[in-house]
C-alpha cells in the first residue's frame, strides 16, 4: 500500500518531467507529495511498534502454553513414577531420562523467553532509531531537493528501502525466534511427550521393561501414510482401508521385526466400523475354516508361514442384536463359534450400541478395540482388557508380524492406529 503510494509519486514526477512541465512545477508537486507522505510515515512508525508489541505478546502466549504443557507432562511423570515404584519396576532409568528431558525443555524455554525479550527490545529500539534518523533526513531531503528526475527517483528509492528495512527488522526478529527458540522447545517437548506416551504404553504391556517398539502407525498425524498393501480411505477420519474389494478376502501388510528373536508381542490397534461388519460369522457358519482365510471381519495378527496366530481384532455387527451370529461373542445371547486357533486371544467390539442396525456407512464416533464406549448390555470393553493385548508365543521367533485387514462382504474396519512391541 505504502510502496504503491511511493511508486505513484515517482510516476507522477517522472510523467511531469516527460511532458515538459517546468522544473518549478515539478518541485511544487513533489513537495506536496512529501507532505502527504509525512503523516504516512508517522502511521508507519505506529504500525511497526504495534506489530512488534503484538508479536511479542503472541510469542509470550506461545511460551505460556508450552509451560502449561510442561507442567502437565511433569504431573504425568510423577503419577507414572508413583505407579512404577509401587510395582518396584525396571523402568526407573527410563523415567530418569524423561525427567532430564523435561528439565532441558524447561531450561530451553526460559532461555527462549529471555531471547524473545532481548530480540524484541532490540527490534523496537532499532525501529525507533530508524524512524528518528528518517524524520531528520526527510526534512533535509526536502530542503535540498533537486529538480531533476534521477535525484527524485533516488530519494524515493531511499524512502522505499527505509520502509523495507523497518519491515525487515520485524520479520527477522520473528523468524529468528521461530527458528532458534520456539522450534527447539516445541521439538523437545514433543520428544518428551512421545517418550512418556511410550513409557505409559509399555507399562500397559505388563511393565516389566525390555519391550522394543516395532510398529507405530498413527494416521491422526497428517504426515503419516498407509503402508503399502492398504490405502488411505476417504472417510471423515484418516484411516487405512482395503485395496482388494473381493468378498471373503484380506489385505496383508508385513511389518519386519529387527533386533533379534522375540517371545512376546504386545500392542494395540484402533479402527472404525464401516457398515455391517460380521465378527466371526464366516467361521461360525463354516464358510472359512482355517487361519489362512478371512476368518474374521477385522484384523488378524499372525507371524510365519504357515501362519501362527498372535491376536485377532473382530468388528461386530451391533451390540443390540444379541441373537445374530455376526455380533461379538461378548454381545451375543447365542454361542458364537470362535476359531480354536484364536481361542481367547482376541478383542471384539461394535460401534453400534444403540437400538437400530448399522447401515452402509462409516461410524466415526466410537473407535473399535479401544475398550471404551460399550453400552450397558455389552461386556466387550472389559473382555481381555483392551486396548493393549499381551501374548506370549510358544517359542522364540524373528518373523515379521503380519497384519491382515479382512472382511466377509464389503463392510470393514479401516485402521487408524497400530502400535506393536516385542521382547
Ligand atoms: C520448570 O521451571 C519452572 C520455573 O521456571 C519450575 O517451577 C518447574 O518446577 C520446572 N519444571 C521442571 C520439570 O523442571
Ligand atoms: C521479559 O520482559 C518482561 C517485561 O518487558 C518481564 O516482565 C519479563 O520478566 C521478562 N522475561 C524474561 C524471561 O526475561
Ligand atoms: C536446541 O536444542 C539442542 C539440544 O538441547 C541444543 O543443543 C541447541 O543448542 C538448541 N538450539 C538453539 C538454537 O537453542
Ligand atoms: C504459536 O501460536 C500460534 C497461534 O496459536 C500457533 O499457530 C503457532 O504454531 C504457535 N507456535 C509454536 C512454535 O508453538
Ligand atoms: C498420534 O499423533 C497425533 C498427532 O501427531 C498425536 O496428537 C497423538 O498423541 C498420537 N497418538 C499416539 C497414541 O501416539
Ligand atoms: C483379491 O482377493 C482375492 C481373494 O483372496 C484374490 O483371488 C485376488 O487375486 C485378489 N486380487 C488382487 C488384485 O489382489
Ligand atoms: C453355549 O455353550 C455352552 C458350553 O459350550 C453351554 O453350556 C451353553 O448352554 C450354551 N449356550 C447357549 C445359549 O446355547
Amino acid at each position: 500500500m505504502r510502496s504503491l503510494q511511493l511508486v505513484v509519486v515517482a510516476v507522477v514526477a517522472f510523467s511531469l518531467m516527460q511532458t515538459g512541465v517546468s522544473q518549478c512545477d515539478v518541485l511544487r508537486v513533489v513537495g506536496a507529495m512529501y507532505e502527504t507522505l509525512s503523516p504516512l510515515l508517522t502511521e508507519m512508525k505506529q504500525d511497526l511498534a504495534t506489530e512488534m508489541r503484538e508479536g511479542l505478546a503472541a510469542l509470550r502466549e506461545n511460551l505460556t502454553n508450552i509451560q502449561q504443557q510442561i507442567n502437565a507432562l511433569t504431573e504425568t511423570v510423577s503419577n507414572l513414577e508413583q505407579t512404577l515404584q509401587q510395582n518396584n519396576d525396571e523402568q526407573t532409568p527410563k523415567l530418569d531420562m524423561v525427567k532430564s528431558l523435561l528439565i532441558s525443555v524447561n531450561t530451553s524455554m526460559s532461555e527462549g523467553l529471555s531471547a524473545v525479550n532481548t530480540s524484541m527490545s532490540e527490534g523496537l529500539s532499532g525501529v525507533k532509531a530508524n524512524l528518528l534518523e528518517h524524520s531528520s533526513q526527510t526534512a533535509s531531503e526536502l530542503a535540498g531537493l533537486e529538480t531533476n528526475q534521477e535525484t527524485i527517483d533516488s530519494k524515493l528509492d531511499s524512502l522505499d528501502s527505509k520502509q523495507d528495512g523497518l519491515s525487515m527488522t520485524v520479520t527477522t526478529a520473528h523468524s529468528e525466534l521461530e527458528r532458534n527458540v520456539l522450534t527447539n522447545v516445541t521439538k523437545e517437548l514433543k520428544k518428551t511427550a512421545d517418550y512418556i506416551l511410550e513409557l505409559a504404553h509399555t507399562y500397559e504391556c505388563g511393565g516389566t521393561g525390555g519391550w522394543r517398539r516395532v510398529v507405530y502407525l498413527n494416521m491422526t498425524d497428517p504426515n503419516t501414510n498407509c503402508p503399502s498393501g492398504w490405502q488411505l480411505t476417504s472417510h471423515s477420519k484418516r484411516t487405512c482401508g482395503r485395496v482388494n474389494t473381493s468378498i471373503l478376502s484380506c489385505d496383508s501388510v508385513l511389518f519386519p521385526v529387527s533386533g533379534g528373536d522375540y517371545t512376546s508381542v504386545c500392542g494395540s490397534i484402533r479402527a472404525y466400523q464401516y457398515g455391517r461388519t460380521d465378527a466371526f460369522e464366516a467361521y461360525h457358519r463354516g464358510h472359512v475354516t482355517t487361519i489362512e482365510g478371512a476368518y474374521v471381519s477385522g484384523v488378524s495378527l499372525t507371524h510365519g508361514n504357515p501362519r501362527q496366530h498372535i491376536w485377532t481384532f473382530a468388528a461386530g455387527f451391533s451390540e443390540t442384536t444379541p441373537s445374530r451370529d455376526d455380533v461379538c461373542p461378548c454381545d451375543a445371547s447365542i454361542n458364537i463359534t470362535v476359531p480354536p486357533f484364536v481361542a481367547g486371544d482376541y478383542f471384539c467390539e461394535s460401534e453400534i450400541h444403540y437400538p437400530g442396525t448399522p447401515t452402509n456407512s462409516f461410524y466415526p464416533d466410537d473407535p473399535l478395540w479401544d475398550g471404551e464406549g460399550c453400552g450397558s448390555s455389552s461386556s466387550c470393553c472389559s473382555f481381555n482388557n483392551p486396548p493393549y493385548f499381551t501374548k506370549t508365543l510358544p517359542s522364540p521367533t524373528s518373523d515379521p508380524i503380519e497384519a491382515r485387514l479382512c472382511w466377509l462382504d464389503i463392510h470393514g474396519s479401516p485402521i487408524e492406529f497400530i502400535e506393536l512391541y516385542v521382547k
